[in-house]
């Protein structure tokens, strides 16, 4: 059993379902690398700025650094009677370093030491981040090259719409993506602010260096108020909210494969090997994992709500309130990490279905805007343009037929300005050349994007 770092004060022993209701060294011993770095960091300054005795801080030091060896190749034991992360350190320590030991907690509370721990975390986890989606970045753009020639019915309202090429539609969620990275280091670069030496929350009397800490922590500045300090978990929501958005793209991706792979689309097969099967239905081969996907990302969206609804009401500053904020963060950090793990690899295991898109592709509805154009192009105002081509559709619906099939002396009943040749648009590739306004579909243009992003991943 770990010893209270605040045992002495009181007068009885703690109810044993006090020590388990509040205890979080289930969860926070993931922190324990940063606790360790954060304490040798406090130790040193705490002997070079003469508050404790050099050769204690020495000790410290060693203590911590054995410490943070076993933490860095698993052989740390956690004790899981311990209040938390800070006070396991705490007292392995004691056994390490002897009575240097209890100098360690001078001019610091365990209130801005978790705010360091979970900062120093992020820091790094955010980098994790961006490395693992644009390796998912380069798995999609890899797919979008290997079928750049494939065109699809696009879809509005999930009804068709237009013709799009499939790697536009691949290079949307890139879009995305690169957001998403960018949030995620506009957040890093918030929370890049040392927050130890704040204490309880009003800073120290003794004559610490916040400026010589946050050097050795590698943080961009010191935190200005010792209040806020202690009780801001800003850094927490933002990445959370980071996440959210990410789960966001990462949740439609998975819903357009689904989709895409059904028996009605067929515009792609997954490979079974990230299918699984029915238990009664034999002919059944099922995206599970893309559907656990979608799933998951209603948990990551709750993580994000539970730190927001748990914050709301706090007086500053901090409140042990906010020890809840650690397993919804790393959850969300955990099955984020988890999709994109499985995204990079599903990408290499999709088959475009091709034959059966340009069966699709007949479709002619696909082009109706495409003839709205041509007779804009040839002085009609779009509503008048609109009305023509509504009318074409609606009677070749009607009749069964194809507006490809209407005669010359039919086509100029619905206007004189349509001559046979808006018959050559009617097809797919006309369709997507045509659309060549910047960030359009057109071939041309998707092969220039398809070029920048590979140039911005290199
Ligand atoms: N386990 C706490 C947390 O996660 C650490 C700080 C505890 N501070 C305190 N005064 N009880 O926020």
């Amino acid at each position: 059993m770990t010893k209270k770092l605040w045992g002495t004060r009181f007068a009885r022993k703690t109810n044993a379902l006090t020590d388990k209701f509040t205890s979080s060294i289930s969860f926070d011993q993931r922190l324990a690398k940063y606790d360790i770095l954060g304490s040798i960091a406090h130790a040193k300054m705490l002997g070079k700025q003469g508050i404790i005795p050099k050769k204690d801080a020495a000790r410290i030091v060693k203590g911590l650094s054995s410490i943070l060896g076993d933490v860095k190749v698993g052989r740390f034991k956690f004790d899981p009677q311990a209040e938390d992360i800070h006070s396991n350190i705490q007292d392995l320590l004691a056994k390490k370093a002897g009575e240097a030991a209890h100098k360690l907690h001078t001019a610091r509370s365990r209130n801005d030491q978790i705010a360091l721990d979970v900062k120093m975390y992020l820091k790094e986890e955010i980098d994790n981040f961006t490395d693992l989606i644009t390796e998912l970045e380069k798995a999609i753009l890899k797919f979008a090259k290997n079928n750049s020639k494939v065109i699809i019915p696009g879809y509005t309202h999930l009804q068709v719409a237009q013709c799009v090429l499939l790697s536009h539609h691949m290079l949307a969620y890139m879009e995305g993506l690169e957001r998403d990275k960018a949030r995620l280091s506009d957040a890093k670069e918030r929370l890049d602010q040392m927050p130890l030496g704040s204490c309880a929350l009003s800073g120290t009397g003794l004559a610490i260096n916040r400026a010589y800490v946050t050097r050795e922590l590698g943080f961009k500045k010191a935190t200005e108020n010792s209040i806020d300090s202690v009780s801001d978990r800003d850094f927490i929501i933002e990445t959370l909210a980071d996440l959210a958005i990410l789960s966001v793209h990462l949740s439609r991706l998975a819903e357009d494969l689904i989709i895409w792979s059904t028996r009605e689309f067929n515009f792609i097969d997954i490979d079974f090997s990230f299918c699984t099967g029915s238990s009664i239905m034999p002919h059944k081969k099922n995206p599970d994992v893309l559907e656990l996907i979608r799933g998951s990302v209603g948990k990551i969206q709750g993580d994000l709500s539970s730190v927001l609804i748990m914050m709301k009401g706090l007086p500053l500053s901090y409140n042990r309130d906010m020890q809840l904020d650690k397993p919804p963060l790393f959850d969300a950090i955990d099955t984020v990490k988890d999709i994109l793990e499985i995204f990079i690899a599903l990408f290499g295991n999709i088959i475009v279905e091709k034959e059966a898109i340009a069966l699709r592709l007949a479709d002619e509805s696909l082009f109706s805007v495409d003839i709205v154009e041509y007779l804009i192009k040839k002085g009609l105002s779009y509503r008048e343009a609109h009305d023509i081509v509504g009318k074409m559709v609606r009677d070749c619906l009607d009749e069964g037929r194809k507006i490809s099939n209407l005669s010359n002396h039919e086509l100029k009943r619905y206007s004189p300005k349509l001559n046979p040749d808006v018959k050559s648009i009617l097809n797919a590739w006309a369709s997507v050349n045509l659309k060549s306004s910047f960030g359009g579909t057109s071939p041309n243009l998707i092969a220039k994007q398809l070029k920048r992003w590979d140039k911005l991943l290199k």
